[in-house]
């Protein structure tokens, strides 16, 4: 199996980890393919992602997937944010093995359960959002805090 170089570096030094503790948005994600778990915070102020950090335990795609969709995230509008996506993440690491593409849905899916979950915190509509589903692969599973 072959590793981008992106991949690796986000995997050996992976940005972002760790948490936000007054986070405007948290989502966690599980894939029911492996069983890994995906947490993400997000720190909004104005409409603009000023922070975002991760834990997963998940595999070395999901570290690196993770750490890039986090550095896309911050700095973005909430507009700009909706628009990363697996694809864009992927790209963003010059691509993924095949098999290791589902890792990319937790990140993309994580992002976007946290910005689901600042819109319930805040009552405001995110035009474009839609609510975390539970669709054959991946679980939403609820906050525990
Ligand atoms: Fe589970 Fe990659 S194998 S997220």
């Amino acid at each position: 199996m072959q590793y981008s170089e992106k991949v690796m570096d986000h995997f050996m030094n992976p940005r972002n980890v760790g948490e936000i503790e007054d986070a405007s948005g948290v989502g966690t994600v599980g894939n029911a393919k492996c069983g890994d778990i995906m947490k993400v915070y997000l720190k909004i102020e104005d409409n603009i992602v000023r922070d975002a950090k991760f834990k997963t335990f998940g595999c070395g795609a999901a570290v690196a997937t993770s750490s890039m969709a986090t550095e896309l995230i911050i700095g973005k509008t909430i507009e700009e944010a909706l628009k990363i996506t697996n694809k864009s993440v992927m790209e963003a690491l010059d691509g993924l093995p095949p098999v290791k593409v589902h890792c990319s849905c937790l990140a993309e899916e994580a992002l976007q359960s946290a910005l689901w979950d600042y819109a319930k915190k805040n009552n405001i509509t995110i035009e474009g959002l839609e609510a975390p589903k539970d669709s054959d692969h991946h679980h939403h599973i609820e906050n525990e805090e």
